[in-house]
Order: structure tokens, then sequence, then C-alpha cells
């Protein structure tokens, strides 16, 4: 048996019996529990220090194991998550009455994923339990991309990480929620993703007027404004020029109330697959460097589609946006 196989085994033994095991997904790793273990579900909270409000997604490795969390899933629901899946979707259903409220803080929905990843569907398929995971990282924190940023928050021997290579999407799935009425459906993104409003709405699916919309919601916290925060701050200069001069610099350190010297500029490029994917690993890399800030200018013309996205993270890992005059 080789390496890779013997830690998918020891995973599904140790999720069998309630432990948290971090595992490999397409977006980011996950921290994962059966969803029927009390204790597993507990400790992610625990681990991650995650207040309890916010809550998990369920990832699935087959359809049939949605009927053991979930109830009145419209075909249209079905329809549409299927026509992402698996991949970096995550859909909003009503949960059953006997799923553990914990996973779901409360609500009576419940966020529903089936990965992509190999190793991810691997073990929840030989598990035949649905996990809950969050990203990986501690609350409010950078999510991990590779399995060292994950050893990087805890260590090798208090919990298994199982390898799965580099997260090839890199930030995390779109969370949305799909109501039907009389005159239309309705798509409400929770939080933005690799999966964009324009992917969805060209669907072939849609037999009535579909209306998209984004919702803030602190039913969703993956959308506080403060989330995915690198070591160093993050600062945002709304600027077509890319440049930066001493009147940027001194607004800067007065309003973060530091004496900014150095500073790295995150340079996002020009593909967004690719910026998506090196962003999290690309912030933590900048913050390990002798520097005071992370610089990331946002010129007016990156806001459509996948950059919209990855601007979403952007703004809520950054400390400080201004304007640069310049
Ligand atoms: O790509 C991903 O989604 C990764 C991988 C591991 O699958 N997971 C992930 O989980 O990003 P997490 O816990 O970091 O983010 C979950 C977010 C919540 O913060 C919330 O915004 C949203 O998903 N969410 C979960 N359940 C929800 C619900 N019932 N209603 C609204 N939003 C929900
Ligand atoms: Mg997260």
């Amino acid at each position: 048996m080789d390496l890779r196989q013997e830690q998918i085994n020891r995973a599904v033994l140790l999720l069998g019996s309630g432990d948290v095991v971090a595992i490999p997904t397409e977006t980011v790793y996950g921290l994962a529990a059966a969803i029927n273990s009390k204790q597993g579900i507990e400790n992610i909270f625990k681990l991650k220090e995650r207040p309890f409000f916010d809550p998990l997604i369920v990832h699935i490795s087959d359809l049939k194991q949605l009927t053991s969390f979930t109830k009145n899933v419209s075909k249209k629901e079905l329809e549409f998550a299927t026509a992402f899946w698996p991949g970096p979707l995550t859909i909003i259903l009503e949960k059953a009455d006997s799923l553990n409220p914990m996973i779901c803080s409360g609500l009576d929905t419940v966020g529903v994923r089936m990965p992509a990843h190999p190793v991810a569907r691997e073990i929840i398929s030989k598990l035949d339990i649905p996990l809950a995971a969050p990203s990986a990282n501690k609350f409010g924190k950078t999510s991990p991309t590779q399995s060292k940023h994950v050893h990087a928050e805890w260590p090798v021997n208090e919990l298994l990480v199982v390898e799965g290579g580099e997260s090839n999407i890199g930030i995390e799935s779109t969370v949305v929620a799909l109501k039907e009425g009389s005159s239309g459906y309705t798509l409400e993104i929770f939080r933005p993703g690799f999966i964009t409003a324009e992917d969805m709405e060209k669907l072939a699916i849609w037999d009535k007027p579909l209306k998209i919309i984004y919702v803030e919601s602190e039913k969703s916290p993956g959308h506080l404004p403060y989330h995915y925060q690198p070591k160093k701050p993050v600062v945002i200069i709304e600027s077509d020029s890319n440049v930066l001069d001493q009147a940027d610099l001194a607004t800067i350190s007065q309003k973060l109330e530091i004496d900014v010297q150095k500073y790295a500029i995150l340079d996002l490029g020009l593909e967004a697959a690719t910026a998506a994917r090196e962003l999290y690993t690309n912030l933590r890399l900048l913050s390990e460097q002798d520097i005071d800030i992370i610089i990331v200018f946002r010129s007016s013309k990156n806001s459509k589609g996948l950059w919209n996205s990855i601007w979403d993270r952007l703004n809520r890992a950054s400390s400080l946006k201004i304007n640069s005059i310049v």
C-alpha cells in the first residue's frame, strides 16, 4: 500500500471514531468530522476557535447521502447543484430535523457541497458518512491551500493532515441558495467564489426568469467584514497607476497607527484563475518577509467574474483601503 492510501485509510478510521482530520479539497483544505459525531463537531469549533454562530459546510461524495441530513430538496435545487458538482459550489438546503443543530448554528438550513478533489471524495465514500468541514485555519485567518499551511497552525502530532497537494482552485466555494417563486427563480449569493454569477446565469436550466442577488447576512459569517486575515496588515490602494508615493505611506502610517517603513506589493497578475489559486499562498509568503504591510493595488478594471470573488476575499483580509491621488 502506498503512503497516500495508508493516510486515507487512517483518516477514514479516525473519522469513523469521531476524530477530526484535515482533508484536501480543490478549494482549500478542510477540518473535517463525521456529521453524526457530536464530539467531532464540537472539536472542530474548539480547534478552530470558531464562534458557534458560524455554520459549517457538509461535504458529500454521492447524491444518495443527501437524504440523511436534508429534506424537501426540490428538483431544481438538485439540477442546479449538480450542474457544478463535483466542484466549488455550496448550496443552502433545508436541513433534516435529525441533523446536529451545531453544524448549522441553529438555522433550519445547511450548506452542502460535493468536492471534486479525488482524496476528499475517496475519504467520504469509504466512510459513507458526510463530513462537516470548515476551512482548516483558525477563525478569521487565511485559509490553507497546502498541507503545510495546516501544519503551521496545528503540529503533526496533534492533527492528521491528509496530503493532497496544492488546492488547484485556491479560494473557497461559492455559497448560494436557490428560491423558486411563481414569477421566477432567485439565486442568493451568500459568498462569492470560483463559480461566478455569470456561470450560474448561463445554465440552460432556467425555465422562468432568474434574478441573482448578493446577500450580506449574519447567517453567513464567511461574510464578516474581517476574515481571511494574514499575519501582516493588508492595505488596498484604489489606483490605476500602481504608484505609491510618500503621501500615501504617511496616510497609511497614520491610519494604521504604525510606522510603515517597509512594504511588499502583492501582484495579482492578469489571469484571475491563477490569482485565485495563488492568493492565500502569496499572502502567507509575503507575511513572512521583513515588512510592515502588504500593499495591493486595485485598478478599476478588475472587478468582473472571478476577480469579484478575489476582491471579496482581499477586502475582508485587508485592514485599510485608501484612494491614491496619484
Ligand atoms: O470551499 C469551501 O467551501 C471550503 C472547503 C473546505 O469546502 N469550506 C469553507 O468553509 O470555506 P467555512 O466554514 O470556512 O465557510 C463556511 C461558510 C460560513 O461562514 C457561511 O458563510 C456559509 O459558509 N454557510 C454555511 N452554512 C450556511 C447556511 N446555512 N446559510 C448561510 N451561509 C452558510
Ligand atoms: Mg473559512
